[in-house]
């Protein structure tokens, strides 16, 4: 049984590959249905938008992405979280080539989120059993007639519900949010669930975060269990835009390059979870000779930032502070006038989505 992102639920014969069923989790336009026979999609009329922009349900994102789904034997449904999005497609008649590891897909993208919900489905009858708001990541589903889901995006909160009805029956907060599955196991028979707290990177799932620095831990949960988690951060650091000047083309051109190499990982408009650091706030705003040994040499290889001379000139790395500098100005703006910076979560762009 397998929801991949074009919006259907599967059933296949694990002998055979051969398709049982397939019905739509969630509104779909790019395909009327799955045909049986062949396990290929019906598609809609202009899907690949050969004759102009087409709406396409599910978005890039997908109606369900690579976080686990769970099924339990006691109920016999799958649960799994899904999510309503579109994304406008138009070929790009501008497109050329670009360097190697930017999306070179040749069309233009504009993608929106709604709903996410954690969906109970009976595969049997390819059919929704019930529906839980909010939805997060992975899910396990348990013999003790639970699922336990994660969710949130700068701070989080781990989930139980009951599996046959969906009702919510318990919630811990976490420091993190989650995305990943849980695990169960027991020890001397004792049954743990343990959880990877942690957002991860700035660009699909952040929000923003005012607070330090904070990475994703594991959490462990057991009855009765008397742990306690680190008390929470300390506040940000400032915003720290550089004095020196950059021309408006400079700081278009960074925001661009920006977009496409970096946007990822650091957050949409730079603005980040801080997981992966808010570049807005960074030391190295201020020292060209300091950024550029990180963003262009790679001094912090080891904690996951490559160096990227291979790919970007020393103009581009000069335009990229400046436009993160103005962004870090911006900020500065919006927390003297009591704001905390609002992620602009504005639809991908030119940095596509997963
Ligand atoms: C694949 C993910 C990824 C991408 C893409 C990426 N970074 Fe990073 N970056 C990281 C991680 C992880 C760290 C934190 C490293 C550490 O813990 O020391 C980091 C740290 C940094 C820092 C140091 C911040 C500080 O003050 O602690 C700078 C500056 C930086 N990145 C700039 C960039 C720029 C500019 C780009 C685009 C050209 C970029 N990064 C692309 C993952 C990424």
């Amino acid at each position: 049984m397998q929801a991949p992102k074009n919006g259907f639920f599967y059933v296949i014969d694990r002998i055979d590959g051969r398709v049982i069923s397939a019905e739509p989790i969630t509104d779909v336009t790019w395909a009327s249905r799955i045909d049986l026979e062949t396990g290929r999609p019906v598609e809609a009329a202009n899907a690949r938008y050969r004759n102009g922009p087409f709406v396409g349900r599910p978005g890039t994102a997908g109606a369900h992405n690579w976080h686990p789904m769970a099924f339990s034997p006691q109920t016999g449904l799958v649960y799994l979280t899904v999510r309503e999005s579109q994304t406008i497609f138009s070929a790009d008649p501008d497109y050329a080539q670009r360097p190697r590891g930017v999306f070179n897909t040749g069309n233009r993208r504009q993608t929106s989120f709604g709903a996410v919900d954690l969906l109970a489905w009976d595969p049997v009858h390819q059919r929704e059993a019930w529906r839980a708001p909010m939805g997060g990541g992975g899910v396990l589903a348990t013999a003790g007639g639970l699922v336990f889901q994660g969710r949130g995006q700068v701070t989080g909160e781990f989930v139980a519900y009951r599996a046959d009805t969906g009702e919510q029956v318990w919630a811990h907060d976490t420091p993190n949010g989650i995305l990943a599955g849980a695990v169960t196991y027991s020890i001397d028979g004792v049954q743990y669930i343990a959880v990877t707290t942690g957002a991860g990177g700035g660009g699909m799932t952040g929000g923003t975060d005012a607070r330090e620095r904070q990475p994703g831990r594991v959490i462990a949960f057991r009855l009765d269990g008397d742990a306690t988690l680190p008390p929470e951060p300390g506040p940000a650091p400032p915003p720290n835009p550089s004095a020196e000047r950059w021309s408006g083309a400079q700081i278009a051109r960074g925001e661009q390059v920006y977009a496409e190499t970096c946007a990822r990982c650091h957050g949409m408009a730079a603005a980040s979870s801080n997981v992966i650091p808010d570049l807005r706030r960074s030391m190295s705003l201020t020292d060209s000779a300091f950024w550029d040994a990180i963003v262009m040499d790679g001094m912090l290889t080891p904690n996951g930032m490559v160096g990227f001379r291979e790919r970007i000139s020393e103009a581009d790395s000069h335009a990229l502070r400046g436009y993160i500098s103005s962004r870090a100005q911006t900020l500065q703006r919006e927390i003297a006038r009591g704001g905390q910076g609002a992620n602009q979560r504005a639809s991908a762009g030119a940095m596509g989505e997963q």
